[in-house]
């Protein structure tokens, strides 16, 4: 029963691989939304990921999160990473300490011995006050670093979830929902097509920085996000998708 258990998950990564023209797809048995031990395998299946696509003097840019987390906890590599530099993707987006990138950053760098730099800009920004800190050199240098990721490595959530956990003004969420949002990655919002429909400027990573990025990776699972998983594998900038059983068998279903 367990081969045949095993083939079962083969089969699925291969659909769903196909289905969004991905180079490759990881799935963990089970539904993170009713286990935490799912998550866990998650965050690991992710972390594996990640071990195997480094090189070093890569740059790897992360986002926040709780998925991000449980990945960051199981990174481990056989010898320090001198070379590797981890940043968080984007400052601020209004996340609990344990869940910014900047935090995730941090942590990942010191499980491998590599080196992290942080990002202190809030994202939410007027055109002035951005535009002055951005002639800080100490930030204008995390910033470059930033946008020359080699590696993406970010969670996906569900559009209304985010825009709460975030306390977007309720005019704002309105207007998102509105414009057809269910999906949220990298602080931008996608419609069911995997159009954008909602960004906030940024001292980060830009639309044309994750398409730049030669290897993006989404980690998210949850039967609850099999739709904003579809949403933003139809994005289309996602080279690797981690995921959970039943989010892969939701995301087909929406695919
Ligand atoms: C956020 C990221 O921190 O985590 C988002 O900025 C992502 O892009 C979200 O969608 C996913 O969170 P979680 O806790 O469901 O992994």
């Amino acid at each position: 029963p367990l081969v045949k258990e095993m083939f079962g998950l083969a089969d699925l990564e291969e659909a769903v691989r196909a289905k969004f023209g991905l180079k490759q797809v990881v799935i963990v048995p089970g539904d993170s939304d009713d286990s935490d031990d799912v998550k866990r395998e998650l965050g690991r299946a992710g972390s594996r990921v990640l071990r195997h696509v480094l090189t070093p003097g890569d740059v790897v840019a992360v986002m926040g999160g709780s998925t991000m987390a449980r990945l960051a906890a199981h990174l481990s590599v056989p010898s320090p990473l001198r070379d590797n530099w981890f940043v968080p993707a984007r400052g601020g987006l209004g996340e609990s300490v344990d869940y910014q990138a900047n935090t995730i950053a941090a942590e990942l760098a010191k499980r491998t011995g590599a080196r992290y730099r942080m990002l202190h800009v809030p994202d939410h920004l007027s055109e002035e006050a951005y535009q002055s800190i951005m002639q800080e050199p100490n930030v204008r240098e995390v910033v470059d670093m930033i946008r020359s990721a080699r590696i993406v490595v970010h969670g996906i959530g569900d559009a209304t979830a985010m825009a709460r956990r975030r306390k977007l003004d309720a005019d704002t969420v309105q207007e998102i929902l509105r414009d057809g949002a269910l999906a949220e990655a990298f602080g931008y919002y996608f419609d069911r097509e995997g159009a954008v429909v909602h960004r906030m400027a940024t001292a980060g990573l830009r639309l044309e920085d994750i398409e730049a990025a030669e290897s993006v990776i989404g980690v998210a699972g949850g039967h609850s996000k099999g739709e904003a998983i579809a949403a933003v594998m139809r994005f289309g900038h996602d080279d690797v998708l981690v995921t959970d059983e039943a989010a892969a068998q939701e995301a087909l279903r929406h695919a």
